[in-house]
């Protein structure tokens, strides 16, 4: 069988259980009634952001023009690292091309085995972490310890069992996961990582610019047990610059210890090209506009909990939410394509998250609040989501 036949094979079978994928286009003019973005504060197209990006491809170049241990390490990269540091309130910071890139690189350099004598650290990871979490362990070649989602009482209890061992204890999970909506317990996870001499790996990813104080993150909120593993380089964020800040890249918010070390081992900072210089211009001015956006953060906060109180008078399920991300689960993969399908009859766009992505049964239909949304489209969506139910209900 040649390759073509195999892949039409394969996406043939994916079909048939209704999770092929397929891209579609997303026209602009569409944005205001787009529930499918992650530009949660509108920041993508706001005309500061962009000029900043265009004078800083003007001074700079559209291209980094190389790796920043070889070619590329332009003075605007250590502004925008310094700027993020301050952001995130971390003694140091560095810049990746994207949120996949920082995980997958970082997040091995820091499990490789001789960071930590020869001896493969300990990771325990939520089970519904980012793919790309699960690829830098894959990569690093360490056994993950799953414990249940958001569940501390089930992370304490797999601590406990390994308290003895005298392997490193990573602790890798995000704050806002993307797919559900909710929050991790930032505090009792802090004070379990210090009890038990852990090192904490949090992926700010859908937390940044919305969540904790200013938007600087659930990870820059103040607790003791926080300051405490921050003192010791044990509470490491990384977050991207590609959903609320409105851009492109990532950052990982660090000691300085632990970025000279990612700047010599990390293969995704030291074998790829710098991030381009628009790219820095356009961050470090929605950086600079962030703090500032609190009322509309608030407002964005309300929508959520708005639109929540709607659903669950329709009797339908979004599951965890409690954030800005609202999923309604419709359990079955073919339910969220036709659920996306209808509201898109009445221009309204939406993903429809299947597995792998979700765990299986656990299909959804994923509404991502942004500060654009009016009154009136959040209740166009509610209406649409209301008679597509009807038409089920009719259909059984
Ligand atoms: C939790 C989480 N981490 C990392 C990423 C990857 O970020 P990026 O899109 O910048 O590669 C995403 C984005 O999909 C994400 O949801």
């Amino acid at each position: 069988m040649n390759l073509n036949d195999a892949s039409a094979l394969r996406l043939a079978s994916l079909a048939q259980d209704s999770l092929k994928r397929e891209l579609q286009p997303c026209p602009l003019a569409r944005r205001g009634l787009d529930f499918s973005s992650n530009d949660y504060l509108c920041l993508s197209r706001h005309p500061d952001v962009v000029q900043a990006g265009v004078a800083f491809a003007e001074q700079y170049g559209a291209g980094a023009t190389g790796s920043r241990l070889l070619s590329g390490n332009l003075d605007c990269f250590e502004a925008l690292e310094a700027e993020v540091a301050a952001f995130k309130r971390s003694e140091a910071a560095m810049v990746f091309c994207s949120g996949y890139q920082a995980n997958a690189s970082a997040l091995a350099a820091l499990l490789d085995k001789t960071l930590w004598h020869g001896q493969a650290p300990l990771v325990f990871a939520d089970r519904l972490n980012h793919a790309s979490l699960h690829h830098a362990c894959q990569l690093a070649g360490v056994k993950q310890i799953r414990f249940n989602h958001n569940d501390m009482n089930h992370l304490a209890d797999c601590l406990s069992k390994h308290a003895h061992s005298d392997q490193a204890k990573i602790i890798v999970t995000e704050t806002v996961f993307g797919m559900e909506g909710d929050q991790l317990p930032v505090g009792t996870l802090a004070e379990l990582a210090l009890q038990h001499g852990a090192v904490v790996y949090l992926d700010e990813a859908h937390a940044t610019g919305v969540w904790g104080p200013e938007g600087r993150g659930l990870g820059a909120l103040e607790h003791p047990a926080i300051e405490a593993l921050k003192a010791m380089g044990h509470w490491v964020i990384m977050g991207t610059f590609s959903k609320a800040v409105g851009v492109s890249g990532a950052y990982l918010a660090c000691s300085h210890a632990l970025k000279h070390y990612l700047v010599n081992r990390c293969t995704g900072f030291v074998y790829s090209t710098a991030p381009s210089p628009f790219v820095v211009g356009a961050v470090r001015k929605a950086l600079a506009i962030i703090p500032g956006l609190e009322a509309e953060r608030q407002a964005l906060h309300a929508t959520a909990e708005h639109l929540r109180a709607q659903l669950h008078t329709l009797g339908l399920n979004t599951g965890l939410s409690s954030t800005h991300i609202v999923p309604v689960v419709v359990e079955q993969a073919a339910n969220s394509l036709a659920l996306k399908a209808h509201l898109a009859e009445h221009g309204l766009v939406v993903s429809a998250v299947r597995p792998p992505t979700v765990p299986p049964n656990t299909a959804r239909v994923r509404l991502a609040l942004n500060t654009g949304h009016s009154p009136e489209t959040i209740t166009a969506l509610v209406n649409g989501i209301q008679q597509w139910q009807g038409g089920l209900h009719e259909s059984h």
